[in-house]
């Protein structure tokens, strides 16, 4: 079994994937420390060194590496999904399930997080909104190519695993 959570920042991937490896004995991976540990350097370091590009690639090796792994639940980056062929390689490799909230939960989330984003960081509340639409409307055609959608902010996983042994 391997299930890939995807969906935009903020959007619970980390929390629900650890409740539901714990819940279905499988393992937890967070795919962006899964790069840091690999690369020895945060997510914003790269950014900074190596701009989005050099983040992407990273990415990309990462999830091939993940697409391996078995019984996991990995949690993955917000944009993983929107390049390469990333969705497809998800899709043919394990379950999708996209964390579909609505931008003003997101945003709230994102305000309170201790994460470092580069992608928003010194953004006001009025900017982070608008910053989350126009980038949801780019990426929501990649999101929307998951296997399952889940709209609720707390999903319980009982309810998760129950989705997907019962499609
Ligand atoms: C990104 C989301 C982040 C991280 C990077 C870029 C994005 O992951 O991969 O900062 O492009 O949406 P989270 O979705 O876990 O915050």
């Amino acid at each position: 079994m391997r299930i890939y959570l995807i969906g935009y920042m903020g959007c619970g991937k980390s929390t629900l994937g650890r409740r539901l490896a714990k819940h279905a004995g499988l393992q937890f991976v967070d795919m962006d420390h899964f790069i840091e540990e690999r690369n020895c350097k945060s997510v914003a370091r790269i950014f900074d060194e190596e701009g989005e590009s050099g983040f992407r690639e990273k990415e990309r090796k990462a999830l091939e590496e993940l697409a391996e792994f078995t019984d996991v639940v990995v949690a993955t980056g917000g944009g993983a999904p929107c390049f390469f062929d990333n969705m497809a390689l998800m899709n043919n490799t394990g379950i999708t399930i996209f964390l579909n909230i609505k931008p003003h939960i997101l945003a709230s989330r994102l305000l309170s997080s201790k994460t470092v984003r580069p992608l928003i960081a010194g953004k006001s509340e009025p900017e982070l909104i608008t910053f989350i639409r126009e980038s949801l409307d780019k990426r929501i055609g990649f999101y929307e190519q998951a296997r399952y959608q889940i709209t609720l902010p707390d999903v319980d996983p009982a309810e998760v695993m129950s989705m997907i042994q019962n499609p």
